[in-house]
């Protein structure tokens, strides 16, 4: 139940933060309305989008640790073979332990092995 309030907080922050800086946009975009309708940022990549869509973002960031490990320490910590892409998928749909701390990872059932492994593969693709 704690969990979940934090997760929904998180979420709520995270989003209160994109909002504002859209906002911000709008108004600067008001007097240009015929570009408004071309985005210039590249299109998400598959696994991105996929993570979120998920709950991962509740407690996991790209760069700082959470209730999860940074996405650029698992980058680092495993090159991006068949095995640990397979490896790591597989935790994410089961669920994890005892690699980076006590707290476990929840397990996502609903999360196919497909789905997974692009998650898997944009977060070792973050590595520098
Ligand atoms: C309830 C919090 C929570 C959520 C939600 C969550 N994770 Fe995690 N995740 C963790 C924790 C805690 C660990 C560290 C587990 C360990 O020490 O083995 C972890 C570990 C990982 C790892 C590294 C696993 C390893 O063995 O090194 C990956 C990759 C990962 N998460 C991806 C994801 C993705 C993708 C999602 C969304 C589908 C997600 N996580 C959602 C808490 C979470």
């Amino acid at each position: 139940m704690k969990k979940t309030l934090l997760i929904l907080s998180v979420l709520a922050s995270f989003l209160a933060a994109c909002g504002g800086s859209t906002s911000e946009n709008e108004t600067e975009d008001a007097s240009a309305t015929t570009t408004a309708s071309a985005p210039s940022k590249p299109a998400m990549d598959a696994g991105e989008l996929l993570i979120v869509k998920s709950d991962c973002i509740g407690c996991h960031q790209k760069e700082n640790k959470m209730v999860g490990p940074a996405y650029l320490d698992v980058a680092a910590k495993y090159p991006a073979t068949d095995e640990n892409i397979a490896m790591l998928a597989s935790k994410i749909m089961k669920g994890g332990k005892g690699v980076w701390g006590t707290v476990p990872m929840t397990p996502h059932p609903k999360i196919t092995e497909d789905e997974a492994k692009s998650m898997v593969k944009y977060i070792l693709s973050l590595k520098k």
